[in-house]
């Protein structure tokens, strides 16, 4: 289903993007994708290292031969995993790259029979739109408490 091209109005929007697993090919320009969003502290700085270890669950939108979006899916158990490091190049915003790249994260827990995703993030309309919601069924609420202050 993700796996699929899209294509938007205008001149630009006419590429199509797909959107692919990330392999280690792409780490290089994931970090320059990711850097701009370090800056504004939007997403936290990524070693190689670190990407490398979140690449088997992770993917890229490609536009033209370029990366313009990643996003990794962090898997912590069988209960639980993240969306982490989503971004879409600023040039691409607004077309439905970054709700496809959420959409492939899901996807990918859902095969791996990953009970519940979620996201912290200040981008709330966007979470929403793409089904995440505060609350989990039955009225229950995720609770979070900080053991360090330096993250
Ligand atoms: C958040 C982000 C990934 C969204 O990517 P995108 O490709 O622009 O999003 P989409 O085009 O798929 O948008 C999906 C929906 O969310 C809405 N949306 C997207 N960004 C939004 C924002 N900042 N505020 C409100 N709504 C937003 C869109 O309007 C769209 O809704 P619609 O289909 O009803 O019109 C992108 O804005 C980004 O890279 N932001 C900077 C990094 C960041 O904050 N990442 C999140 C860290 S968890």
């Amino acid at each position: 289903m993700f796996l699929e091209s899209n294509t938007g109005e205008g001149a630009d929007h006419e590429v199509p993007v797909s959107i692919r697993p990330c392999c280690e090919a792409d780490r290089v320009s994931v970090m320059e994708l990711i850097e701009p969003y370090v800056q504004q502290r939007k997403i936290l700085r990524r070693t190689f290292e670190e990407l490398e270890e979140l690449l088997t669950n992770s993917f890229v939108a490609e536009m033209g031969g370029k990366v313009v979006g990643f996003v990794a899916l962090e898997v912590y158990s069988a209960k639980l995993a993240e969306i982490r490091s989503l971004v879409v190049s600023i040039h691409c915003q607004g077309r439905g790259i970054g709700r496809r790249l959420v959409a492939a994260c899901v996807e990918r827990a859902r095969e791996k029979a990953v009970f519940e995703v979620m996201a912290i993030t200040s981008s709330e309309e966007f979470f929403r739109s793409c089904g995440f919601d505060y609350t989990l069924p039955g009225e229950k609420k995720a609770f979070f408490l900080q053991t360090r202050t330096d993250h």
